[in-house]
């Protein structure tokens, strides 16, 4: 939770930034490193969703792997302290290039998503005299009830690979001599808030699933169910840590502890999104026919969610809430950022103190895929972080 301290040392700081609470961090990966080892169930954090490295330091110290979609963050991983061993590589781009560098760097997996791909590392790994690890992200056709931009697991979706394929890829890896088959991964979308059903129906789907492809005789060392925990956006504070038990417990309900294979899971957005918002200041207020809109620094570059899923972030007014002591009354605005796109809003119709030039306002939750997400569009430069423990 933000408080007048954070408030009183952001007077300094030029905006927009994102501002980073190392305790809140701290709990997040208390709660999931304590889960994980009762539950048995091996982190893999998805870089994806925040790749800051000192944040990726404290994630590697816990002694979580890395989920991966891109070389650079194979290498970033590797610098910051995950084992190769423990760094998994998806995606469905794998270039040659991404691929020689993995096998370089000894990563532990590389979760294949198509024939052709398969085919590839086969032959990359064979002309560097090495075997490379695999596992088949399978495509379980399940439909995730999220946002359709981040579901991931529907046949209409380009990820993993579809059942009327799996005949196929299983002789081609048995074909594949510079291949060692180690699991099946999962992954069936984001932002996953119906979680006991959404990932109890997921585990069900892999359990019948590890048994069709052991029955074909490949031997299945671990089953990797993904990320896709949701966090509370609407409440941050009411829910500053997710629900890592339920979804635990959902996952397990097939998979029982102590039974013959290693479950693995690739968490993003539930470790980073509520430690990280936005600071940004009103640079005016601006009266329109209809309504007011309240114009800020912080555009549609620095967080891309609303503008690319509409997805909603809660605003909060910290100079009315820390500074004003007149009791001036709440105003509906729409608070937009500067960038030249219409979909450049940050909420419609939003129920602020009243505003004024030169207030700082809080975006919530904007942890995960923020600023990894964050462009130069405009010229604009990028929103640097900062911690709440260097401040
Ligand atoms: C393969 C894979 N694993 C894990 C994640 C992380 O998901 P989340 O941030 O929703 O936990 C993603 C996100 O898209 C993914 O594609």
């Amino acid at each position: 939770m933000l408080d007048i301290h954070d408030f009183e040392r952001f007077a300094e700081v030029e905006t927009p930034f994102y501002f980073y609470d190392i305790d809140l961090f701290r709990r997040t990966t208390d709660a999931l490193a304590a889960l994980s080892d009762s539950y048995g169930i091996k982190i893999h954090y998805a870089v994806k969703a925040n790749s800051e490295e000192r944040l990726l330091r404290m994630l590697s110290a816990r002694g979580f792997g890395s989920d991966c979609v891109s070389a650079n963050e194979v290498v970033l991983s590797a610098q910051n302290g995950f084992a190769p061993s423990d760094i998994m590589l998806a995606g469905v781009g794998k270039t040659d290039k991404e691929i020689r560098t993995s096998l370089e760097v000894g990563i532990g997996c590389f979760n294949v998503e198509s024939i052709p791909e398969m085919e590839v590392i086969d032959a990359i790994a064979g002309g560097m005299g090495v075997k490379a690890p695999v596992a088949l992200r399978i495509n379980p056709n399940i439909d995730p009830h999220t946002h359709k931009y981040i579901t991931t697991g529907l046949e209409e979706n380009k990820f993993g690979i579809s059942r009327f394929e799996f005949e196929p890829a299983v002789e081609r890896l048995k074909a594949c001599p510079n291949l060692d088959f180690k699991g099946l991964l999962f992954h069936i979308g984001s932002q996953i808030t119906d979680v006991a059903n959404v990932f109890g129906l997921e585990a069900k789907c892999a359990r019948e699933l590890v048994s069709w492809f052991e029955d074909r005789g490949l031997k299945v060392e671990h089953v990797d169910l993904g990320g896709g925990l949701g966090v509370d956006y609407d409440d941050p504070d009411g829910h500053p840590v997710a629900d890592f038990e339920t979804w635990m417990k959902a996952l397990r309900s097939c998979f029982p502890k102590g039974g013959a294979y290693k479950l693995h899971i690739e968490p993003g957005r539930s470790v980073v999104a509520q430690c990280g918002t936005l600071v940004t200041r009103v640079v005016y207020v601006k009266k329109g026919r209809t309504k007011n809109f309240v114009i800020v620094d912080a555009g549609m570059n620095d967080l891309i969610r609303p503008a690319l899923y509409g997805a909603y972030h809660k605003v909060e007014n910290l100079t009315a809430s820390y500074c004003r002591k007149d009791n001036t009354k709440d105003c509906a605005y729409d608070v937009v950022g500067p960038i030249c796109e219409s979909s450049d809003v940050w909420g419609e119709g939003r129920i602020l103190r009243q505003t004024r030039r030169g207030d700082l306002l809080a975006i919530r939750s904007a942890g995960a895929y923020g600023r990894t997400m964050a462009s130069r569009y405009n010229m604009r430069d990028l929103a640097p972080a900062v911690y709440s423990d260097e401040l």
